[in-house]
Order: structure tokens, then C-alpha cells, then sequence
């Protein structure tokens, strides 16, 4: 059984596929997001993801692994398309859970991984209008005629976007795994961290109970550490949708 957030369909069916030969959980909720993390139409994981306000696209990713309690993460990863394969490798082949920024890349490259530029001209479109449009005030126009005055400030409302995804499987043997994988907050502060590569907010699985992971804005998981709570209020008996409302 697999289950992810609703940009995950292709993402389950490659779990469950791998899961039908025998795969790990682990191994299959990664393969299956490994699909979406390399789709440039989904924006809100990572290749094609929406950059931070600077127009750099930065990547957060955890996996957590049931049968041995196991974790790793990465945040604030740069040109790596896949971070939850980092996340996976930060768990197998380092005695750290979480590696940040600067040094995920340099941890990423140690292990063969290839640096791209994970900024598509949608996104980046996408962006300069953010840019363009965000006040009246500052030095970036949108496209104007030379007659038009008060040329920007258009956003409000806007739509700040959000997404990831989750993956969690259960396999053959009973095991249970997770990953999440996004690209983070559209427009973020460089170097902003969400939920999703944080142990307990993004993702958690124990593998006696089950597993939990989330989507949108992080900061109010990361201020409740929502993932490791539903689990604990699974083993008190509760039901999933109880244990997440
Ligand atoms: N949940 C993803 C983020 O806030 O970055």
C-alpha cells in the first residue's frame, strides 16, 4: 500500500509497483517521487520548482525508514534535482540526519551526483512576474508602455505557492517508510527551511503504528511538529483521520 498527496498519483503506482517485486518501502516511495521531483510541470518539487526571491531554486527532502528507525534529510540543497535520493544517502552513508545548504551540495557531489540548473524558463517567468509586480516603488517593471504610470503592485492578492509531496508505503514484509520532497514556499528568504526536511514535522514513521507527512505552508507544522503527533495519537488508538484533525 502506498499513499502520497495528490500530485503523487504516478508516484504511488511506481511504489506499489516495486513494492508487488518485493522492494523495501523506502526504496519504492523514493523511485516514486524521484518522478515527480524530475517533472518540470510539477513547480513545487524539484526540477522546475518556484525559485526563492532571489530566482534560485533551493530544495528541501527527508526520508525516514520504519524498520530501523532511521533517518536523513537535506535543506536548502542548490542544482541537485533529486534531493530525496541525498536525503537517503545522508541516512545510509553519514552518521548525520540533516545536512544544510553548502554542504548538502558538497556531500550530494561527493557521491557522484551531477550539478544542474534546476531553474526552467516557466519558473523563472513566474518569478520576474512576482518581481515585477510586487511594488510601485522598486526599480523592476513589468511590461508598460511609456505613458503608463504606477507600473507594478498588481500582486495583491496573490497566491503564495506551496506544494510538496509525500509518499508512505507499507511493504511485503510489513515495513513502513516515508520521503517528502518539495521545492519549498514560492519566493522564500534564501536559505528558508520548511517542515518537509524536518524529522517529526515533514514526515515520521514508526513502524509499529504507521506514518504521517505533509504539504503547504511549513511554518505552521514546524511550530507543531504535526507528523510525529498523528503517529502518537495512532498508537493511543485513534484513528488516522482523528489522529490528523
Ligand atoms: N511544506 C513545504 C514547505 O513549507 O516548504
Amino acid at each position: 500500500i502506498a499513499i502520497s498527496s495528490a500530485n503523487g498519483i504516478r508516484a504511488v503506482t511506481k511504489a506499489v509497483e516495486l513494492i508487488r517485486f518485493g522492494a523495501d518501502a523506502l526504496d519504492a516511495v523514493v523511485a516514486g517521487v524521484n518522478i515527480i521531483e524530475d517533472d518540470p510541470n510539477d513547480m513545487t518539487v524539484g526540477y522546475g520548482g518556484f525559485p526563492n526571491e532571489d530566482g534560485v531554486v533551493e530544495l528541501d527532502a527527508a526520508v525516514m525508514h520504519g524498520p530501523t528507525h532511521r533517518a536523513g534529510a537535506v535543506a536548502s540543497i542548490r542544482n541537485i534535482k533529486n534531493p530525496s535520493k541525498v536525503a537517503k544517502l545522508v541516512m545510509e552513508r553519514s552518521d548525520h540526519v540533516l545536512i544544510v545548504g553548502e554542504g548538502a551540495l558538497r556531500f550530494a557531489k561527493a557521491h557522484g551526483f551531477i550539478e544542474e540548473n534546476l531553474l526552467t524558463d516557466r519558473a523563472r517567468a513566474e518569478w520576474l512576474k512576482w518581481k515585477e509586480n510586487l511594488s510601485t516603488k522598486d526599480d523592476w517593471l513589468p511590461s508598460h508602455t511609456a505613458d503608463d504610470k504606477d507600473i507594478g503592485g498588481i500582486l495583491a492578492p496573490y497566491h503564495r505557492n506551496t506544494g510538496t509531496i509525500h509518499c508512505s508505503a507499507i511493504d511485503l514484509k510489513g515495513n513502513i517508510s516515508c520521503v517528502t520532497t518539495t521545492s519549498g514556499l514560492a519566493y522564500k528568504i534564501p536559505g528558508r527551511v520548511g517542515d518537509s526536511p524536518i524529522i517529526g514535522a515533514g514526515l515520521y514513521c514508526d513502524n509499529e503504528v504507521g506514518a504521517a507527512g505533509s504539504t503547504g505552508r511549513g511554518e505552521a507544522n514546524l511550530v507543531n511538529c504535526s507528523s510525529v503527533m498523528i503517529v502518537e495519537y495512532m498508537r493511543q488508538g485513534k484513528s488516522p483521520e482523528q489522529a490528523c484533525l
